[in-house]
């Protein structure tokens, strides 16, 4: 059994860098090739030993919890026109059943708030975190990775990976004491800082792994940056009270927050695939670039 367990999957924002596409579709319903992000993170959680997905919610998001769940007309169709193939991937991929929950954020206070929504499912056991905007392409999936680590070190562990310094006030920017060019020990940490005031320009990406103690520091309700209830403040907070650790992973990450960043990772993800690499790759060398 794995010591990480649980996943939480904040998936209740309004996704406004991508209207009006995200007008009637959850940001996290957004395709990268043919699948959407939630499932692409959903199956790193997976292949990291995951075996519970909790996912917080809001109003407007039901196309999330149908994509987890049967579609029996879609399935007797395929089963009626002999797609066997197809509804055998569809059967593939889904969560066995009680595997999955629901909960909402009633309100949109910040990343902090969705993951405190989360405590009764978490319970008192460390959990991993993940953000449907952020994807990294590698064999070994990134949560593993740090599951890998946490392993090793216990404690708090966060995908990290450095950021031209302009774009420090995207992110959550890690202060260091230690660094072997894999892992480095966390001794600060602060949400969006201007560059020039930047501890540094180690960032935290959308992966996780987290003591249940977050959630005494979270339900104070402080609000940060941008005054919302920052994840980052809270686990700031825990810094001195055991491990600490931001984990360099290995692997090409995108951020698929921006309309830049997802176009380029559906680039990067069809490239990868043996199915769509072939022509992608003789449009895109057509290209007048
Ligand atoms: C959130 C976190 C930030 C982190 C980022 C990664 O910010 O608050 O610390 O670096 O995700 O994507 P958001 O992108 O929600 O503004």
């Amino acid at each position: 059994m794995s010591v990480i367990r649980k996943a939480v999957f904040p998936v209740a924002g309004l996704g406004t860098r991508f209207l009006p596409a995200t007008k009637s579709i959850p940001k996290e319903m957004l395709t990268i090739v043919d699948r959407p992000l939630i499932h692409y993170v959903v199956e790193e959680a997976k292949a990291a030993g995951i075996e519970e997905f909790i996912f917080v919610t809001s109003r407007g998001k039901s196309a999330v919890e149908d994509h987890f769940d049967q579609a029996y007309e879609l399935e007797n169709t395929l089963e009626s026109r002999g797609k066997i193939d197809a509804l055998k991937e569809l059967h593939e991929w889904l969560p066995e059943a009680g595997t999955v929950m629901y909960t909402r954020q009633p309100a949109p206070l910040g990343l902090g708030h969705a993951v405190w929504c989360a405590r009764h499912l978490v319970g008192d056991e460390p959990f991993a975190v993940l953000l449907p905007d952020e994807l990294v392409l590698n064999d070994v999936p990134c949560l593993k990775q740090l599951v890998d680590a946490h392993t090793k070190t216990g404690g708090n562990v966060l995908g990290v990976f450095d950021v031209p310094r302009a774009e420090t006030n995207r992110y959550g920017i890690l202060d260091v004491i230690s660094d072997d060019g894999s892992l480095v020990e966390v001794s600060g940490l602060v949400e969006k800082p201007d560059p020039e005031r930047a501890p540094s320009t180690l960032s935290i990406t959308g992966r996780y792994i987290l003591m249940p103690e977050i959630f005494g520091y979270l339900s104070e309700q402080q609000k940060g940056a941008g005054d919302e209830i920052q994840l980052t403040d809270a686990m700031a907070r825990m810094i001195g009270n055991g491990p600490f650790h931001g984990l360099r992973f290995k692997g090409e990450r995108h951020d698929c927050g921006n309309v830049n960043g997802f176009l380029r990772a559906n680039i990067a993800f069809g490239l990868t695939r043996e199915d769509v690499a072939p022509s992608l790759k003789e449009f895109l060398s057509g290209l007048p670039l």
